[in-house]
């Protein structure tokens, strides 16, 4: 029970490491705001986590890259339960194509939410965090922000901006007894993968050393040590939870 009586903001939870997310932190004896902008796999997502007796949750839906929406939302699940101990900034998308092929709409979407959402929902939760001088923010970057990707451009370049934006935060906040660390995942078996071509994820299973992609949990693990008072002297960090993919 290392997240007992803290209250926890999961975007893109009713995903695939998500959900995984969201079940360590219930079992864990976190609140879980659970927000998503899929209204129908956030239905789903709350009639399977009470099937499991995982109950101390409620379901918001959000766009985060939509900061209206983003202010509202935020204010809601502050007023509903009085704090906000942990931000997990996990929503995310991909609209893979190469530099030549890649459209500006294609480039600009995939910023939207992978960056400007995170900024947009940092901003608006850190202030509850500076009210209580405590709290933990978490977000995810990726193998591709750290080195790049072949296809990813648009990717690539929103999650090394997450890492800017969480050496920064962890500069801006530290005084505020508020952590801020990034965990950059590998290539993890959820839908975002699933939609690749079977041989592209074969040729990417050969280039782990760990011989195996990586699973929701090892993702949500990680998510949970950061989130935990375990993890208080880590600040500023980006944590490779990858099987060493890239070393
Ligand atoms: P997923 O596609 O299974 O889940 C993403 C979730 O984010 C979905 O539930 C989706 O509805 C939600 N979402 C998308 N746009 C949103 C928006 N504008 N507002 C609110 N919610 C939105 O993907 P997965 O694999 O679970 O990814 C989670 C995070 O991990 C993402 O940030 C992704 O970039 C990152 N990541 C994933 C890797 C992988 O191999 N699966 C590798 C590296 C990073």
């Amino acid at each position: 029970m290392r997240l007992q009586q803290k209250v926890a903001i999961i975007t893109g939870g009713s995903g695939g490491i998500g959900q995984a997310t969201v079940r360590r932190f219930l079992q864990e004896g976190a609140t879980v705001a659970i927000v998503d902008y899929d209204e129908q796999a956030l239905h789903q997502w709350a009639t399977q986590l009470r099937t499991e007796h995982l109950e101390s949750f409620e379901t918001y839906v959000l766009d985060v890259s939509s900061l209206d929406h983003v202010q509202k939302v935020i204010t809601q699940i502050a007023e509903r339960f009085g704090t906000i101990d942990i931000l997990v900034n996990n929503a995310g998308i991909t609209q893979d194509a190469q530099l030549t092929k890649m459209t500006a709409e294609q480039f600009q979407h995939v910023l939207e939410v992978n960056t400007t959402g995170v900024f947009y929902c940092t901003q608006q939760v850190v202030p509850h965090m500076i009210a209580q001088q405590s709290g933990k923010i978490i977000n995810t970057t990726s193998v591709s922000g750290v080195h790049g990707n072949f296809g990813q451009t648009n990717y690539a370049a929103s999650k090394a901006a997450v890492i800017g934006m969480t050496e920064t935060w962890a500069k801006e906040l530290g005084r505020h007894n508020i952590n801020v660390n990034a965990v950059a995942p590998g290539f993890t078996l959820t839908p975002m993968v699933k939609k690749m071509p079977d041989a592209v994820i074969e040729k990417m299973t050969k280039m782990i050393p760990l011989g195996r992609l990586g699973k929701p949990e090892d993702i949500a693990n990680a998510y949970v040590f950061l989130a935990s008072d375990e993890a208080n002297y880590i600040h500023g960090h980006t944590l490779h939870v990858d099987g060493a993919i890239i070393m």
